[in-house]
């Protein structure tokens, strides 16, 4: 097999289609540059400052998960091997170096204009060198992807535009990161590679998972409702409270991001990184259904309480799961079906869409935990029930330090 997949693009060579082998290999980079895109967005998750910015990226991640999840299908269908095996430590790097923006405008900068412009255009090169028939299988995957990531490009303009020093500021990263990209041979890896030098890095910033889900000045950090009061107001008072409390779901949405960067390098399978992807998206959507359904009744979405999300910052990222996904999603569960009953009842059919789609999305999760929880537990003497009690000593210590002894659930 060739040591990158294309020695001779097709324009070039006498005949149109592109072989098993040469399909393969383009997928297997495709694969790797998606799947880093998927980390990419989850670390950015955590540190975008305005929550628009966070339901966006929420959403950039799932199309990339499902983009990998497409190609890894198909990529089994052509015997394709092991994606990451076969990537140069070029790519790698490349994909790497995305991360360490110092801000929204240059991550964009960065992975928008340095990577998913050339991805898009890959994708489009690819679709225009395959054979309709051969490589059909290719073109459909590729013709869904395309829509997506052109979506993505116009966020990312609206991005640069937004900022108020323009996007000169981000130029250097933009193209420090193209020139990386380039040194690896470009998407397709065809590309002529020049003798390998060291390129100037803009700035000596490296990024570092954050233990702080941040926000903007709009957003402060204040207690919600709590569920009994949220029940006993007026409908359309209990209403807003309880749709503040689905905007602040961004604590679920962070929890979720951390697992997934700090499980990243865990040796974990695909289909668990697709699976909290899923799940990080999920609970974004809940976070929005707060922000849309806030507005519909003349508010802004003011205030959250993170009181999850910093709780569980410093424990593995097992922990965190179990405790999202067997602990607190279990516990809210019971809420779920009569809070759909009772906006029903009220005639309230928007905030009741709304809270049916949580909940049927909540039932998965359970699920997601469930499977995932036995899955790291499986050559493990302890079982759930030790993780939970472990949890527990976590919280209980943690009080101790704090010098409180809150136990409740604040919201
Ligand atoms: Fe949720
Ligand atoms: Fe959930």
């Amino acid at each position: 097999m060739e040591a990158f997949p294309l020695n001779h693009l097709p324009a070039e060579r006498s005949y149109k289609g592109l072989s098993v082998t040469e399909s393969a290999a383009l997928f297997r980079r495709y694969i790797f540059i998606e799947q880093q895109c998927v980390r990419i967005c989850a670390a950015w998750l955590l540190e975008a400052p305005m929550y628009e910015d966070k339901h966006i990226l929420g959403y950039h991640l799932w199309d990339h998960a499902e983009h990998v999840q497409w190609m890894r299908e198909r990529l089994l269908e052509l015997r394709g091997g092991h994606a990451e095996a076969d990537i140069a430590p070029t790519l790698k790097f490349a994909l790497d170096e995305v991360l360490h923006a110092r801000d929204v405008t240059e991550l964009v900068a960065g992975l928008y204009g340095g990577v998913k412009q050339p991805l898009l255009q890959a994708y489009r090169d690819h679709v225009s060198m395959a054979d309709t028939a051969a490589n059909a299988g290719e073109i459909r995957i590729l013709q869904r992807m395309i829509p997506d990531l052109e979506n993505h490009l116009r966020w990312g303009e609206d991005i640069i535009k937004r900022c108020p020093t323009g996007h000169d500021g981000a130029v250097p990263w933009q193209r420090y990161i193209g020139d990386l990209l380039l040194r690896a041979g470009g998407i397709h890896g065809t590309l002529h590679v020049p003798p390998l030098r060291a390129l100037e890095r803009p700035h000596a910033h490296m990024h570092r998972r954050s233990a702080e889900l941040k926000f903007d000045s709009r957003i402060a950090r204040k207690p919600l409702a709590k569920y009994e009061e949220r029940e006993s107001m007026p409908h359309e008072q209990s209403v807003k409270a309880q749709f503040a409390v689905f905007f602040n779901e961004l604590w679920a949405v962070g929890l979720l991001a951390s697992v997934i960067v700090d499980s990243w390098d865990a040796g974990c399978p695909w289909e668990f990184q697709y699976d909290m992807a899923h799940h990080c998206w999920d609970e974004l959507r809940h976070s929005q259904f707060g922000a849309i359904r806030l507005k519909e009744l003349g508010e802004e979405p003011s205030r959250v309480d993170t009181f999850f999300f910093d709780q569980s910052q410093n424990w593995p990222f097992l922990h965190r799961l179990v405790y999202l996904t067997r602990d607190l999603e279990v516990f809210f569960m019971k809420r779920k079906s009569p809070r759909v009953l009772k906006y029903q009842q009220e005639g309230d059919g928007r905030s009741m869409i709304f809270a049916d789609a949580d909940w049927s999305d909540e039932i998965n999760h359970v699920r997601y935990g469930t499977k995932w929880s036995e899955y790291f537990l499986k050559d493990d003497a302890r079982t759930v029930e030790d993780i939970k009690e472990e949890i527990r000593v976590f919280i209980a210590r943690q009080q101790a330090q704090a010098g409180v002894s809150k136990t409740d659930i604040p919201f």
